[in-house]
């Protein structure tokens, strides 16, 4: 008795949670500002007849209800599948390729399975049911059934039959041979029993199990084609499974009769754990039952009974899948414990700097010129980077720059509550979830955004400027909290019992990591090409979860943000290294993980591409984007080592965009933060996504084994006012109102003219005192200098820097706008067209 006292007292402390959690809400999202609109591309209506909203819209499965819904499906992986109008195809692809970029497998269609009643009618197929993982497919035609059970992981493809006569038919090539006997175009032969094989004339085998005796008569029709059909109307399940070597053949005989119908996705946690456990639901001895698993499965899986990797494999782009016996998987994950701040203090060596910045950076933040939302997905990455500064401020105890950012962030979010805004979110009634309005009908819109293409990557933005609002706000939280739940639910819903949003949308959890790809023509391949802003999306739920919902959603979030990185590691993360013959490497290829990172993952190509870029840099870099303390464990030390030396050569290259370099130099400071310090100081552009004050706070709390200072001496400009000196011959810079072109021609100093040089960070801007006016330095390098400009942006800055193997106090001059540095022509004029240091002219700064 105090013995199981003490045990049920230990227990429930170990385990905070179990279960399916419930909904987040289930109030109605029609009060959102755009109201409601319908998808111009809704579920095919026969497939989901009898079925309400919500459906999944990024599940392996959405080709099969996406219109036109004949599209190829990304599973049930070995396999990959289509739904006809007369079967279900399937096959799977043994044309593994690499083109140097990308490693493929192209769909290959094997067997349709269908029945000889089938009419052929393609409304006569319909889903009845579907969870997290699986989905089941019915074909009818009067009393006659055919139930088609897609579980992700089977090694077997699995058709219940009710009164219908089973008919397979090859869509690879003729049927050579059926039970060892060879068949002649045009001739049969029947076989009775519970085991067949059949070998097609592109020479691959399948097996046919029959969980109750069946005759089956295989057909040679053509040289092309073939069927195997049974004698008259059957009630019982065939299971169809490749054979991809004869030596699998003894575990597959073993373990076809207990199969799965649907899967419980079901989570336990601890403090520091969560585990991810897959429950399938079987018909036989579940402990018997066999599936497969893929290499982030066997990484996590927690005591598994896996079979030698020689009785059954089947070679995918994720790597080969393995045999598991037994129906519960746990898969246990360390969860994280960074939230808003990283888990140490910045270096005091970085604080100087970081704060310069941070005042700066906070200053530019004006609450009346807070941007009025034009798209979701760059209004998100730009005002979750503004966020950061708000957290920041308040991690380094200067709460008086908090509140200009949240300002500044609460008067850009306001316009997502009026409905007189001209970018609407609006929930979508087709499907179910919340999209941009302007986007319903238009797959262009915020890349497909209507389409249910990218939400998390969306969503994940909006959440996490929502949650730094909602830290700091308490009343903005109260009057808003309903609201944002719309969007966290659209992302992070857990609950079945939730009527207006499928669970956790993009998440595919049989395949370890997120789906980008939404409805969009009609849900063709599955793609993912920025894992670092999948794991955002959990990243923002996590926060929106810390600070607005209870700890089983924040536990929810970490066990997607914890998988999400998991997944990228695996599967986006390339590493030399890995040993080729290694179980778990999803890339035996050497040549493929030389490339270092992928850019994009699909179901049948994985490559180190982009649909919108080339360069290594922006491959590896949208993998690492947007830089927040939760990534210190994505940023692991052998790859951001490997990314380091595979993009040097960019790195160093002006004609690559500092706001790639910057994020590299980010991830890099996980490995060696001095090195990333110091060139860190070589960036004047962050883009949208990224701030100065983020970097270097970034690069400041990386772990430090060595205990040297992180920042160093961080190199600046010269502030003040001066006058500026050409070393070479001692003139002057002269500028004025009439001739505003800067030219050293002074030769004196009372000639000269004054420039104040303010602080930007890592650089500065020179404004002409007595006109006001800011430098600026044309794009295209063949133009003087000029004191012309009101304002100061990007071309109106400078990079000043004592200059390499001249005297002290001789600085070169680098414009920002070109990364060109300022050489003086023939006639005096201040030209920003030398291409490296060396070529700078060098000038001195006089103080004024
Ligand atoms: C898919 O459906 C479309 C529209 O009904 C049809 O035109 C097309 O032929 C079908 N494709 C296949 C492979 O069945
Ligand atoms: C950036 O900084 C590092 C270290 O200070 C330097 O070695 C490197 O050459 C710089 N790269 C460029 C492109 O300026």
């Amino acid at each position: 008795m105090f013995g199981s006292l003490l045990y049920l007292l230990a227990a429930s402390a170990a385990f905070t949670g179990r279960g399916i959690f419930a909904p987040i809400s289930t109030d109605s999202p029609a009060g959102i500002a755009g109201g409601e609109i319908a998808c111009g591309a809704p579920p095919v209506s026969s497939f989901f007849v009898g079925l309400n909203p919500p459906f999944p819209t990024n599940t392996w499965w959405a080709p099969y209800a996406a219109p036109p819904g004949n599209a190829t499906a990304a599973g049930p992986f070995p396999y990959e599948s289509a739904l006809y109008n007369n079967g279900v195809v399937f096959g799977i692809s043994v044309n593994r390729q690499f083109d140097g970029t990308s490693i493929k497998q192209p769909t290959q269609t094997d067997w349709r399975a269908s029945f000889a009643e089938h009419s052929g009618n393609f409304a006569n197929h319909k889903a009845t049911g579907f969870d997290t993982q699986t989905v089941t497919v019915q074909y009818f035609q009067g009393g006659a059934t055919m139930t088609a059970y897609l579980v992700p992981g089977s090694p077997y493809m699995t058709f219940q039959y009710a009164g219908a006569t089973p008919l397979l038919t090859s869509m690879n090539g003729a049927i050579q041979s059926f039970n060892g006997q060879t068949l002649a175009v045009g001739a049969s032969v029947s076989a009775t029993g519970t085991g067949f094989t059949v070998v097609d004339s592109s020479g691959s085998t399948y097996l046919i199990y029959a969980l109750s005796s069946i005759t089956l008569k295989a057909t040679a029709v053509s040289a092309a084609s073939g069927t195997i059909q049974a004698s008259g109307a059957f009630s019982g399940v065939l299971r169809v499974v490749k054979l991809a070597s004869a030596s699998h053949k003894a575990l597959l005989d073993q373990y076809y009769q207990v199969y799965p119908t649907a899967v419980t996705l079901d989570y336990s946690f601890t403090d520091t754990t969560g585990t991810l456990i897959f429950d399938w639901t079987t018909v036989g001895a579940g402990s018997n039952l066999l599936m497969l698993t893929y290499p982030h499965h066997r990484i996590k899986l927690q005591n598994p009974n896996f079979p030698a990797t020689t009785a059954l494999g089947y070679l995918t782009t994720k790597g080969w899948m393995y045999p598991a016996i037994g129906n519960q998987w746990n898969m246990l994950y360390d969860l994280t414990s960074i939230k808003w701040d990283p888990p140490r203090a910045l270096d005091s060596s970085c604080s100087a700097a970081v704060l310069q910045g941070l005042e700066y950076e906070v200053g530019q933040l004006v609450p009346s010129q807070a941007p009025v939302p034009g798209d979701f997905y760059y209004w998100g990455g730009t005002l979750a980077a503004q966020a950061r500064l708000a957290l920041i401020a308040d991690n380094l105890g200067r709460s008086d720059l908090v509140t200009p950012v949240i300002n500044y962030l609460e008067a850009s979010f306001a316009y997502w509550f009026e409905s007189s805004s001209s970018t609407l979110p609006a929930y979508e009634t087709t499907w179910g979830g919340v999209i941009d309005k302007a986007g319903a009908t238009n797959v262009n819109v915020d890349f497909g955004n209507g389409y249910y293409n990218d939400h998390h990557f969306h969503y994940g933005y909006f959440l996490s400027v929502a949650a730094v609002i909602a830290k700091f706000d308490g009343n903005w939280l109260n009057q808003h909290k309903d609201y944002i739940n719309w969007f966290a639910r659209d992302i992070i819903n857990p609950s079945p019992q939730d009527p207006y949003f499928p669970i956790t949308r993009c998440r595919d959890w049989f395949a370890g990591h997120s789906w980008a790809s939404g409805i969009a023509n009609g849900a063709g391949s599955r793609d993912q090409e920025s894992s670092g802003e999948a794991i955002n999306g959990y990243y923002g739920a996590l926060l929106w979860a810390s600070v607005a919902l209870s700890q089983d959603y924040v536990n929810y979030a970490n066990l997607l943000l914890t998988t999400e990185q998991h997944g990228a590691q695996v599967y986006w993360h390339l590493y030399p290294q890995e040993d080729p013959a290694g179980r778990d490497n999803p890339y035996p290829e050497a040549a493929v993980r030389a490339l270092t990172t992928m850019g994009n993952v699909e179901d049948w190509q994985s490559g180190a591409w982009l649909f919108w870029g080339a360069e290594k840099s922006e491959i590896a870099a949208i993998q690492i984007l947007p830089v927040t303390p939760v990534n210190e464990v994505l940023y692991d030390t052998q790859w951001v080592e490997n990314v380091w030396s595979y993009t040097m050569p960019e790195l160093v290259d002006p004609t690559i965009g500092d706001e790639w370099k910057c994020v590299i130099i980010d991830a890099y400071s996980n490995a060696n933060p001095q090195v990333a310090a110091e060139w860190s100081a070589n960036i004047t552009d962050w883009g949208t996504g990224q701030t100065f004050t983020n970097e270097l706070f970034f690069i400041g709390t990386r772990p430090n084994p060595s205990g040297t200072p992180i920042c160093g001496s961080l190199p600046q400009n010269p502030y003040g006012n001066f006058k500026i000196q050409l070393a070479s011959n001692g003139n002057y810079v002269a500028a004025s109102s009439v001739n505003t072109n800067l030219v050293a021609s002074a030769t004196s100093s009372s000639a000269a003219a004054t420039f104040n040089s303010a602080y930007v960070p890592n650089s500065g801007t020179l404004m002409l005192v007595s006109t006001s006016q800011y430098v600026t330095a044309d794009i295209s390098g063949d133009y003087a200098l000029a004191a012309i400009r009101g304002t100061a942006s990007t071309w109106e800055r400078f990079t000043i820097r004592q200059k390499v193997g001249a005297s002290s106090g001789v600085y070169s001059i680098k414009a920002t706008s070109n990364g060109l540095y300022v050489t003086v022509g023939s006639d005096g004029s201040l030209i920003n067209n030398g291409a490296n240091e060396a070529a700078s002219a060098g000038f001195k700064f006089v103080s004024a």
